[in-house]
């Protein structure tokens, strides 16, 4: 199993979600995070002014999947999160051990 994980656009959020229900993710983990890549938010543009801040508004996304599922998933993140300026986010993938279902009991692929 792996774990996708995307850091991106909170505006892109909706048809990133949209995208990935489409391609028949089985579930998503969502929160609204702060962060910096590698203009140390500077230079991104809000509403036509350039902020002054370190740590922009970002949603992360979180997908656990079977192994042979992550290049496509990656590809629908980033497809549908990009805009092709600075600050579209980053996608990663780790290996992951072990997952449950709490209420069944049922590990690993079963679980997911
Ligand atoms: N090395 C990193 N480690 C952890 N999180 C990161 C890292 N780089 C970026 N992020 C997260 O991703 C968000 C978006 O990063 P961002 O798109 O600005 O990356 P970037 O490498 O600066 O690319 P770009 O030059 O296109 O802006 C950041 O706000 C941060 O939350
Ligand atoms: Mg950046």
């Amino acid at each position: 199993m792996k774990l996708v994980t995307a850091i991106v656009r909170p505006e892109k959020f909706k048809d990133i979600k949209s995208a990935l229900e489409s391609y028949g993710v089985q579930g998503m983990t969502v929160q609204n995070v702060h962060g910096y890549g590698q203009q140390r938010g500077h230079t991104e543009v809000y509403r036509g002014a350039e902020y002054t801040v370190d740590l922009l508004e970002k949603v992360r996304v979180e997908i656990l999947v079977d192994d042979h599922q992550a290049t496509d998933i990656v590809d629908v993140i980033v497809s549908s999160a990009n805009t092709g300026r600075a600050g579209d986010g980053k996608v990663w993938v780790t290996d992951v051990h072990q997952a449950v279902r709490v209420r069944t009991g049922e590990r690993d692929e079963t679980a997911l």
